[in-house]
């Protein structure tokens, strides 16, 4: 059922007051079809965990879907892996908990992302050394003007740093639905990342499960990342840019200590945390709102901030890194202008 003038507060993790002119619910894709039957409207946006958003206009003037489809299953069961299908409405932090209680390996790294199953092959969501398409096996989308649902395996879906084909060429034509994922039955763990090792130390842990991992996981975000139920946020709020030799090279001369990691074609890959932090924002704040006072990438709103301000903000923190550093930072966090 459509229903008009909802308020969006609840739905985004920024904590954003905006109103959807059209909002609906749906838990499975039969009422999504019946919602799209309802009405002519094919201008759709659709929320998960609403964590990575930012609206900055006051309405919505698309058709807001919240995706609530549910459910977890092990549907194919191998010697080595297992094929785990969820529902694209599931949590994803409650989703990577019950792959652990059940001792499926792959996706311990990513514990604590804030989101939903649906929204983590969208933009490829990373952490510690994993990335969604690293255990991705496929999804089933419905697209939106046939009203058919299309299967993408892990190539069609065009992974990228954050990107895949559906923050790009395929950008609001489906809905996704459900999302499988190959996980390993024996623990095959991923502590490259440097510290996650440092934390399992600190724990005492010299033969780490996968539970462990995902504990040591969780006790680095909580110490650095703001619990979106508490502090208004959406995570990273830009990408890691990845830049020239020559553009590492000239920052280099200057800051011997700036994080770098390699990227591509001999580029270089640098932390936005830390040319944030060095133009002196860090924890900075502008009333109720600025940035996490220990992750830089972080913008956060204590309360009361408009999108309008937030997303000034992220265009002031652009210029101020572009004119030390000559580097153009890009938003990660989807943007409603
Ligand atoms: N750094 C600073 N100052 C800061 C923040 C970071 O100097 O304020 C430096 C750190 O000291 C380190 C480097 O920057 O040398 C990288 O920092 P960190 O390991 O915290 O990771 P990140 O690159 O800032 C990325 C992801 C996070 C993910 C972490 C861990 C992006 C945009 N962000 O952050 O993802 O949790 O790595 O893997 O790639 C998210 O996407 O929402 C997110 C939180």
């Amino acid at each position: 059922m459509i229903r008009q003038n909802i308020s969006l507060k609840p739905y985004n993790t920024f904590g954003i007051e905006a109103t959807a002119s059209k909002f609906a619910r749906f838990s499975s894709v039969n009422e999504l079809k019946d919602i799209l039957t309802e009405t002519p409207d094919k201008e759709i946006l659709i929320l998960g965990g609403g964590s990575n958003v930012l609206f900055v206009k006051d309405t919505i003037d698309e058709l807001v879907l919240l995706n609530e489809i549910k459910g977890f299953e092990v549907v194919e069961d191998n010697l080595d892996d297992v094929v785990v299908s969820a529902g694209a409405g599931e949590i994803w932090h409650e989703f990577v908990m019950k792959c652990i209680e059940k001792g499926f390996c792959g996706v311990e790294n990513l514990s604590l992302i804030p989101g939903s199953v649906g929204a983590s092959p969208m933009q490829n969501i990373g952490a510690y050394g994993v990335e969604i398409k690293d255990v991705f096996e496929k999804l089933e989308a419905l697209h939106i003007q046939t009203g058919e649902i299309h299967t993408f395996t892990n190539k069609e879906c065009e992974f990228g740093y954050r990107e895949s084909v559906f923050k790009r060429k395929l950008k609001g034509q489906y809905v996704i639905t459900q999302v499988y994922f190959r996980l390993k039955k024996q623990p095959n763990l991923n502590t490259s990342y440097g510290a996650i090792d440092t934390e399992l130390a600190k724990m005492g842990i010299a033969n780490p499960s996968v539970k462990d991992v995902s504990n040591a996981v969780i006790s680095i975000r909580s110490s650095k990342l703001p619990n979106p139920k508490e502090i208004g946020n959406a995570g990273s709020f830009f990408k890691n840019p990845v830049v020239d030799q020559s553009v590492y090279q000239k920052i280099a001369q200057k800051y011997d200590s700036v994080p770098n990691y390699p990227a591509e074609n001999g580029a270089v890959k640098l932390a936005a945390g830390w040319l944030i932090e060095q133009t002196g924002w860090k924890g900075k704040t502008k009333g109720h709102y600025g940035v996490h006072k220990l992750q830089a990438l972080v913008l956060v709103n204590y309360g009361g901030a408009t999108g309008a301000e937030i997303y000034d903000l992220s265009t002031e923190i652009i210029e101020k890194v572009k004119a030390e550093f000559g580097v153009t930072l890009e938003r990660e966090v989807n943007i409603y202008l």
